[in-house]
């Protein structure tokens, strides 16, 4: 039997993983009716993005840039220095400049910040009934990302408007009617971030900006245009996936009290669970490859060319990788999680989102003495590559 997988069928929005099982014991290398290779199991997934052979550049693709406003439109031009859509030489470039000021003592620094920031929200939200989604998951990453860079607090409501036009363009669903307002988003956010970077050149601080206005690497500086397309890039990068993770994270503990349980009593259990938190119901769950020469998966030849959907979500619930994968188990050990990805684009703020998300679960664990779903009738963010919920209403007893 093979099963025609589609990302934008509602069941799959619902729950992709009765689908993912049947893709990977049946059609592991599934040719789908919209043109896209289908790959699901673990060590597949893990070589395909560990290949040589594979690239990211998919704003070469005539269709992809039409369908975002052409490859003359602010975003297309913008898109075309993200670290995340370059392949070889060009990609480690901004990649080594990139990660070399995003460090894990830069990345620590902002722990009391965001704690911080996470108390505020969850003030203002108090008890009762209430949205975690709005009240603290969307806005909580841009104010992070804000702050990482050194941006004015001020300045947080109109990075978060857009940062949520600007992350659309990763949605391979969008359509041309969404184009003007992520471009325009992409003007203002561009302009804007120019001048905050200019005024680091006159008076550099301690911030991430500064160091990205004046640091070199192995005699590599990056232009104007580099660094703000990746500073842009890094707000879309640390958005939906942190608010997915917070989200998915909460939903899968309220779906096992016994683990929720096992975390109230242990706190300090949070750091190491966030590995299976994270396998459990990844952020991202498809990511996408281009292929420049053939490449065989399970004795299947890939021609040169083709299109190929990586998922994420369907290795990361592979039994081959994971005993029993379908339960929830903070205790498990041995996970290699595929959720920040694999090979050259494995995810530079794994660390950060990890650190988010297990920040704010422990905050919600010990200030509230219940937390109660109100419904089970979840509503799942439209992007197809994502998974994430679009509200997740509770009742929060103190
Ligand atoms: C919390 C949950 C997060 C998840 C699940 C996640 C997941 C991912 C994945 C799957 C990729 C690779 C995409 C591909 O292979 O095509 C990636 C790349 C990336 N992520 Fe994350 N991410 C998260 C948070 C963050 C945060 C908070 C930041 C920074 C603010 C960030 C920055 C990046 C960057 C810069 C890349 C591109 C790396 C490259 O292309 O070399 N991510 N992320």
């Amino acid at each position: 039997m093979t099963t025609n997988f589609d990302p934008r069928d509602p069941l799959v929005r619902i729950d992709p993983y009765p689908i993912y099982r049947r893709l990977r014991e049946t059609d592991p290398v599934h040719r789908s009716h919209f043109g896209y290779w289908i790959i699901s199991r673990y060590d597949d997934v893990d070589a395909v993005l560990r290949a040589p052979g594979v690239s990211s550049e998919f704003y070469r693709n005539a269709t992809w840039a039409n369908r975002r406003g052409g490859r003359d439109s602010p975003l297309v031009r913008s898109v075309q220095n993200w670290m995340l859509m370059l392949d070889g030489p060009a990609h480690r470039r901004i990649r080594s400049v990139i990660g070399s000021v995003f460090t894990r003592s830069s990345v620590e620094r902002l722990r009391p910040r965001i704690a911080a920031e996470a108390e505020r929200l969850l003030d203002a939200m108090g008890g009762g009934e209430i949205d975690l989604i709005d009240g603290l998951a969307l806005p909580l990453p841009v104010t992070v990302t804000c702050e990482l860079l050194g941006l004015p607090t001020q300045d947080r409501g109109r990075c978060r408007r857009w940062t949520e036009q600007i992350s659309r363009v990763i949605d391979p669903s969008i359509v041309t009617e969404d184009t003007a307002e992520m471009n325009s988003a992409e003007v203002e956010f561009r302009g804007y971030i120019f001048d905050q970077l200019e005024k680091r050149r006159s008076t550099p601080r301690e911030d991430i900006l500064s160091l990205l206005a004046h640091t070199e690497v192995d005699g590599v500086r990056l232009t104007d245009d580099e660094i703000i397309a990746n500073v842009l890039f890094l707000f879309v990068a640390g958005h939906e996936t942190t608010v997915n993770l917070i989200g998915n994270g909460l939903l899968a503990l309220l779906r096992h009290p016994d683990q929720l349980q096992l975390l109230r009593y242990n706190p300090e259990m949070i750091s190491d669970s966030m590995d299976e938190i994270t396998r459990y119901d990844p952020p991202v769950q498809i990511v996408s490859r281009l292929l420049t020469e053939k490449v065989t998966v399970q004795d299947v030849t890939l021609p040169e060319r083709a299109k190929v959907m990586l998922l994420l979500g369907a290795a990361s619930r592979d039994p081959a990788r994971y005993p029993d994968p379908d339960r929830l188990d903070l205790t498990r050990t041995g996970i290699r999680t595929l959720a920040f990805s694999s090979g050259p684009h494995y995810c530079i703020g794994a660390a950060l989102g990890r650190l988010e998300t297990s920040m704010v679960l422990t905050e919600l664990l010990r200030r509230y003495a219940k937390i109660e779903l109100t419904t089970e009738d979840l509503a799942w963010r439209p992007n197809v590559s994502f998974r994430g919920l679009q509200e997740l209403r509770l009742r929060l007893t103190f």
